[in-house]
């Protein structure tokens, strides 16, 4: 049994417990004082009897004392010994007043601002697990490019060797527009890769390129200005957008990519675009050349800025990839994003934005005034992967892997889900979009599949206006061929279930797998 003291409404700490002794303790007296257990004014033994009163060391009952003092909650008189002040700070006694708010609980006194409402009430995509390889393993997770595939070795190897230099370039504040090798890696790289026209003095290394997004945003918008975005679309540039104050219009995708006449008639005054080109998210078009004139003439013509997200440009795997829209723009109103989450790996956050040499500056100050700058040593190890041919070599070999992963699962879904589900190949990403057969939800298949193990994110999701046709994303190139197959296999259960096919009625007791998908 803990030994309490007599005199003060503290128990002996546990040595067990996580907390050190001494944490133990602080935590016990400021809960009293605040709590009012023990009063204020009221005197507190000495510590080397408080020490012998609970079986603990003096050394443990000091440290505890010494941080009440420093923060506020006792005061020592000289000669006389260590008391609970009179009066405690205004803010300490309005916190005893008060009962914690449960996460989740309405906060009455406080509230978001508009601003903050919008942004968290907007729609948003499933949260990633916090711990464990299994969520990122469940078929098919969208987005992520094969982890196990990344040289982590070499990539350690490279880390180390910096760390080794601890050189003063990576450990002081560095530039905002990013360490000066990274850039002009990417600038090389973009040029030869996207054709995009640029000097490494435009190319500022961004958090990922939601930042980048962001970015744009806030920089180019202000509230209620209205902005194209794609529908369907990136839920990501949706959330920059609503976090600016934007007014979003919807703009259709067809076989060509942004129907840019629907967007000039619904709304030619937009002051900005933001749109994926390359391989547009989520159905896959690649923009055609006459689209990109027409949305280049659009803004030329109005003043509106574009927003090109090349956000998977690198895995084509048919042909050439088109140039990048900025590398046609002869008039500076594009702005180029790209990120490294689906070359290398999204947890390293490190992207791009290739500005108009005009609004270089402008970009600087929103780092400066949001993060300052991206990890320096993440962007040291970046710059010496793509200067010493890691970045092509890694490329090079993903290819090949995600083209026999797409082939696989195209495979896979014609054998196991004909008739149901219609997944078609794409000459480029790292998805794939499955058509429902009509008459299903997508949303309902979604929420089936997740209960079989397995995510695929309704097409419905990422939609403003409802689309014609119900459809899932698939992600596959994190996945083993045995992985899709198994993923096929538990999506083919879900959808039984969701049709009433017999099979489906057979499955339908069964618990809903826990296992990562391949490993089962
Ligand atoms: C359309 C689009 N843009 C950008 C990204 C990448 O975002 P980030 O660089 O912030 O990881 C994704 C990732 O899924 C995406 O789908």
């Amino acid at each position: 049994m803990p030994r309490r003291s007599a005199t003060l409404a503290a128990r002996a700490p546990v040595p067990t417990a996580s907390l050190p002794l001494h944490r133990q303790l602080y935590e016990q007296l400021r809960a009293g004082i605040l709590g009012g257990q023990i009063a204020a004014g009221s005197r507190l033994p000495s510590t080397r009897a408080l020490a012998m009163e609970m079986g603990i060391s003096r050394t443990t009952v000091l440290a505890a004392f010494e941080q009440l003092h420093a923060e506020g909650y006792l005061e020592g008189r000289p000669g006389s010994g260590t008391y609970v002040p009179r009066a405690l700070p205004e803010e300490l006694l309005s916190a005893r007043s008060q009962t914690p708010v449960a996460p989740g609980e309405p906060a009455t006194l406080r509230r978001l601002s508009e601003r903050g409402e919008r942004i968290a009430t907007s729609p948003r995509t499933p949260l990633p697990a916090l711990t464990g390889r299994s969520a990122d393993q469940r078929a098919f997770t969208i987005g992520l490019p094969d982890l196990d595939g990344f040289p982590h070795d070499l990539w350690t190897r490279l880390a180390t060797r910096r760390l080794r230099e601890s050189s003063w370039d990576l450990m002081r504040y560095n530039h905002p527009a990013g360490y000066a090798p990274l850039r002009h890696a990417i600038a090389a790289h973009l040029a030869t890769a996207r054709g995009v026209r640029c000097t490494a003095e435009q190319v500022i290394v961004v958090s990922g390129s939601q930042q980048a997004l962001d970015f744009c945003a806030r920089m180019l918008l202000d509230p209620d200005d209205p902005a194209w975005v794609e529908d369907p679309g990136y839920l990501g540039a949706r959330a920059a957008l609503v976090a600016a104050g934007a007014r979003l219009v919807p703009v259709p995708i067809d076989d060509e990519g942004l129907s840019v006449a629907t967007g000039m008639a619904r709304e030619p005054d937009a002051r900005l675009a933001v749109v994926t080109p390359s391989h547009q998210f989520p159905l896959g078009p690649t923009m055609s050349l006459g689209r990109r004139l027409a949305l280049l003439e659009w803004a030329t013509r109005t003043g509106a800025w574009v927003v090109e997200d090349d956000y998977d440009a690198e895995f084509r795997y048919v042909g050439r990839p088109l140039t990048a829209l900025q590398g046609i723009d002869g008039r500076g109103c594009v702005i180029y994003v790209g990120t490294f989450s689906k070359a290398l790996f999204p947890g390293l956050r490190l992207g791009y934005l290739v500005a108009p040499p005009q609004l270089v500056d402008a970009f600087i100050s929103v780092h400066l005034g949001t993060d300052m700058h991206a990890h320096v040593l993440e962007q040291a190890v970046l710059a010496d992967f793509i200067r010493d041919g890691h970045f092509e070599r890694h490329l090079r070999r993903m290819r090949v892997l995600y083209a026999e992963r797409q082939a696989v699962l195209v495979e896979a879904a014609k054998r196991e889900l004909a008739g149901a589900l219609d997944v078609t190949s794409s000459e480029s990403g790292l998805h794939l979009i499955g058509w429902l057969a009509p008459g299903l939800d997508d949303g309902m298949v979604a929420r089936e599949a997740a209960a079989e193990g397995v995510d695929v994110w309704p097409l419905s999701l990422h939609s403003l206006h409802p689309y014609p046709r119900a459809a899932l994303l698939l992600g596959y190139a994190s996945l083993t061929p045995r992985e899709i197959h198994s993923g096929i296999r538990q999506l083919a259960r879900a959808l039984a279930r969701v049709r009433g096919d017999r099979p489906g009625r057979r499955q339908a007791g069964r618990r809903p797998s826990s296992r990562p998908a391949g490993h089962g």
